[in-house]
């Protein structure tokens, strides 16, 4: 399933070309000679190509190559050429953020340190719903303003394209404020956003007891929203201290009748068979899936199902139990990687960082890693035209400064990111 240009914001300052890129005559508007490329062009490994070239125009690709196959000398190709060292890959894609949100959760940390689990200050009261405090408490120019610096802190490290769920408002006002913040953020930094509907996250307080009665609601709200353009995916948190399969299932079939394409925070604390569940609807994405059964994994595969891994949450909440890797390899599921950036149980504001603890925790190969938070998780958006360097794709890309990419899965922390381009524009540093 595929989002459409129209209705995602994910191609956000590439104006849509459909000019061959060489057919023109027209100069490449920029090109970077010199770097290594990591191409990730085929199935597996970097698709590296040392001494490379990149060229582009109109925010598209137009070559990635050697430097000896350009079609010509480069000051005639280009208008502007630059000449670096160094390592250019895709644009990082996190496909699994929670960014826009008010507050932090860092004495609920305190609390867990202290050895209460996340589920236990959930059911008393804390956990999201304290969250939804904090955000309906603010109005839309106050959340811009604390959510902005996180989205800003991703692109610095090498996000080109950010999803951003809603589900700290659970009501109609606050869900709308949290989508629109996400588009203001796309416009405002030039990056892509594609935006997730999430009220399915948490049962509010004013519908305690009343699950199924809130479920209308958010089924109710989800075509208003919509018609806004504010929606370009559906999500729920089927979980036991979120929505029954049976509730997930309802949002699901709302989604459905507006065509979106749905996905799901699934088997995350216990295995309600969600992975299942997005693979009967022909979803994008399984996100968490730590404990995805067996049968899940099959049911995944054969349904395309992308399984969204977030270490960032595993690392926090110190989780023991690992997402069903072997089986995701077995059966040929795409495994993405994406930070989960929220205030409970991951507050993570580097994907590459997010490679890094996929790397150490679930012992991906940095280029699984590396592929998971770019090739795949445009899949995992629904998004083809990114996540790999190839003549044709959005001029999406970051220079590192590392000597090999398997830098990219080791480093704590450190300022790799050199540049980073979004639609052919540079971004970082500005
Ligand atoms: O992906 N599990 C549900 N949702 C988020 C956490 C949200 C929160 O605690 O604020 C997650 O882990
Ligand atoms: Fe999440």
């Amino acid at each position: 399933m595929t989002i459409s240009a129209e209705a995602s914001d994910g191609g956000a300052r590439a104006p849509a070309s459909t000019r061959s890129p060489d057919a023109t005559g027209e100069p490449w508007d920029g090109l970077i000679l010199g770097a290594s490329l990591v191409t990730l062009v085929g199935p597996e490994g970097y698709g590296e190509i040392s001494d490379g070239a990149l060229g582009w125009r109109d925010g598209l690709l137009t070559y990635a190559g050697p430097r000896e196959g350009l079609p010509g000398k480069p000051g005639a190709l280009a208008r502007d050429v630059i000449t670096t060292d160094g390592w250019i890959t895709p644009g990082l894609v996190d496909c699994h953020t929670h960014l826009v949100f008010a507050g932090d959760r860092a004495r609920e940390f305190e609390l867990r340190l202290q050895g209460a689990s996340y589920e236990e200050i959930a059911r008393a009261g804390g956990g999201i719903l304290s969250t939804v405090e904090a955000l309906r408490a603010c109005d839309e120019d106050e959340l811009l303003r604390q959510s902005l610096p996180r989205a800003r802190a991703l692109c610095a490290d090498g996000a080109t394209t950010l999803e951003i769920k809603s589900g700290y408002g659970l009501d109609f006002e606050g869900e709308r404020r949290m989508l629109r913040v996400a588009r203001r953020i796309g416009r405002e930094l030039g990056v892509g956003v594609c935006t997730t509907y999430l009220a399915a996250h948490a049962l509010p307080v004013e519908f305690q007891e009343q699950a199924d009665a809130y479920i209308d609601e958010v089924i109710q709200w989800l075509p208003r929203l919509h018609a806004e353009g504010l929606v370009d995916a559906v999500d729920a948190f089927c979980e036991g201290i979120g929505f029954t399969p049976a509730q997930t299932r309802r949002v699901f079939e709302a989604a459905r009748a507006l065509d979106l394409p749905v996905k799901l925070h699934a088997d995350q604390l216990s295995d309600l068979g969600g992975a299942a569940l997005v693979a009967e609807f022909g979803g994008l994405s399984a996100d968490h899936v730590e404990h995805t059964s067996e049968e899940g994994v099959r049911a995944m595969a054969a349904a395309g199902v992308v399984a969204v891994l977030l270490p960032g949450a595993y690392h926090v909440l110190r989780e023991t139990r690992l997402p069903p890797l072997a089986a995701f390899r077995e059966h040929g599921v795409a495994m993405a990687v994406a930070t989960d950036c929220n205030p409970g149980t991951s507050p993570l504001l580097s994907l590459r960082q997010g490679i890094q603890l996929a790397c150490t925790h679930f012992r991906l190969t940095p280029d699984e890693a590396l592929r998971g938070a770019t090739v795949n998780a445009a899949r995992a958006l629904g998004l083809g035209d990114r996540g790999a360097l190839r003549e044709g794709l959005r001029a999406d890309f970051v220079r590192w400064k590392i000597r090999h990419p398997a830098e990219l899965g080791y480093w704590l922390g450190g300022d790799l990111a050199g540049g980073v381009w979004i639609g052919g524009q540079r971004v970082h540093p500005q």
